[in-house]
């Protein structure tokens, strides 16, 4: 559904993603901490914490995962300011619905990882963290995750 996200939203978005990847592991751990803390039947579903009570420090494939996350939801941010639609490349989003689907994810787990997706942001933003820069990091969320779910839909 095309909608309307402005420059001054896609600038909200842009400049909290520079300021928080300047570290890197930290969010990831962050990002993952609070995935498990909002929905802890999720965690054997990654492969990287499953056999593990701990939130591994420097594990590439939590930090790959976190990233994806984070990313992906700023360029999508950058595609509803340029198309009004976010557009992930058709072999992209067939893969993502695939690992999805072969890994058990159901549709109320992105709303634990939108949730912590936005936590993760406040507490790295601090002062700089506001209403307007949630709302524009939500909208670009929710147009990528509605994508992938749909994309799983056609997986299953
Ligand atoms: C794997 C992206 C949401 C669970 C992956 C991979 C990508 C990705 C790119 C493949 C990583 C690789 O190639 O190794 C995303 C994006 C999301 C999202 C962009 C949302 C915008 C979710 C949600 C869940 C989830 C909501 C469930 C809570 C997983 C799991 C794997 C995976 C379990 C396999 C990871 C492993 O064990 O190595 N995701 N994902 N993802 N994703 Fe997601």
């Amino acid at each position: 559904m095309a909608t309307t996200f402005t420059e001054k939203q896609e600038a909200l978005v842009k400049e909290s993603w520079e300021l928080m990847k300047q570290n890197i592991p930290e969010l990831s751990v962050r990002f993952f901490t609070t995935v498990i803390e909002i929905a802890p039947q999720a965690k054997p579903m990654f492969s990287f914490l499953k056999d593990t009570d701990e939130i591994p420090q420097n594990n590439p494939k939590l930090k790959a995962h976190a990233m994806k996350v984070f990313k992906m939801t700023c360029e999508s941010a950058v595609q509803l300011r340029e198309k009004g639609e976010v557009v992930v490349a058709d072999s992209t989003l067939s893969y993502l619905g695939a690992v999805h689907v072969k890994k058990g994810v159901i549709d109320p787990h992105f709303e634990v990882v939108k949730e912590a997706l936005l936590r993760t942001l406040e507490s790295g933003l601090g002062d700089k963290w506001n209403e307007e820069m949630k709302c524009a990091w939500s909208e670009a969320y929710d147009q990528l995750a509605t994508a992938i779910k749909d994309e799983m839909k056609e997986e299953r």
